[in-house]
């Protein structure tokens, strides 16, 4: 558990759910952690993680901030190895019911946060000698997903921006790698916070419990854990995968299988 030692890394969204859990899972494997979300509840779960982690409040589509997350960073510890643009939000509705600001803020926050995010830490992680970055999508990033086509235009274009930044780096020869990760469904604060109508969509009229949801969409019958994700990360960002770059890692119970 001591894979990430001397490391340092930054978790966006990490005040909740997959980035939380990615946190916690970064430092128990021995790296130093800046959490960042735009959500000030970060904080306390910094303080729970301990000496090795760091919280700064950030709105990850701003883009003026991201070099000051770096120059934290890089201030804090020296370094920069692992960068983890995890920070997201859903963007439910058919597409004729969808406005045109409900697809630019879908597509601000997850997708143009990870070309600023990445934009930025590639000369820290250089300067690091190498690095990790990966970029969360989703499996709405592999298959069409039913009233999410925001999403799923943000999260497919997560997964192709993720490979071509991979060429390049291996192109320039800096030991950078950049993969993307993609969950099925996972039992987090915004998977329980669908609404009923949310929940209505895809299978028929009556509105599903979460756990029914996820139970008809998952071969495994079960929504995952955020901490089946932070396991996937984890092995992305240690050298286990030094040859692992310009994929994608899908962590969905077998939902895209078939
Ligand atoms: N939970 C799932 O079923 C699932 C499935 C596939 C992909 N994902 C992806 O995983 C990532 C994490 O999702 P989660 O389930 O943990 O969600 P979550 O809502 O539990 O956590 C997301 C975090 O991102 C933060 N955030 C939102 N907008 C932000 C912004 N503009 N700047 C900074 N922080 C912001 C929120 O405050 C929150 O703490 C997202 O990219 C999501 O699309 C989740």
């Amino acid at each position: 558990m001591d894979r990430l030692d001397g490391k340092v890394a930054i978790v966006t969204g990490a005040a909740a759910g997959i980035g939380e859990a990615t946190a916690r899972r970064f430092a128990a494997e021995g790296a130093s952690v800046l959490l960042t979300d735009i959500s000030e509840e970060g904080e306390a779960v910094a303080a729970s993680i301990g000496a090795k982690a760091v919280f700064a409040q950030q709105d990850v589509t701003d883009e003026a901030r991201w070099e000051e997350i770096i120059a934290l960073a890089l201030a804090t510890w020296g370094r920069l190895d692992i960068l983890v643009n995890n920070a997201g939000i859903s963007m439910f509705g058919v597409v004729t019911n969808l406005s045109f600001a409900q697809w630019k803020r879908c597509i601000s926050v997850d997708l143009d946060s990870v070309f600023l995010g990445t934009r930025a830490a590639i000369p820290a992680m250089r300067q690091s000698g190498g690095g990790s970055i990966i970029n969360m999508s989703s499996m709405a990033g592999i298959t069409g997903q039913r009233t999410l086509s925001a999403y799923c235009a943000a999260k497919g274009g997560v997964r192709f921006f993720s490979k071509a930044v991979a060429l390049d780096c291996a192109d320039a020869g800096d030991n950078i790698r950049v993969n993307s990760v993609h969950p099925g469904i996972i039992d987090t604060p915004i998977f329980r916070a669908t609404t009923d109508d949310q929940r209505r969509s895809p299978v028929g009229p009556e509105p599903l419990s979460p756990d029914l949801l996820a139970g008809m969409v998952t071969p495994m019958k079960r929504a995952g854990r955020a901490e089946d994700i932070a396991a996937a990360c984890a092995y992305l960002a240690s050298d286990d995968a030094a040859f692992v770059t310009g994929t994608e890692l899908i962590v969905d119970g077998g939902s895209c299988a078939a």
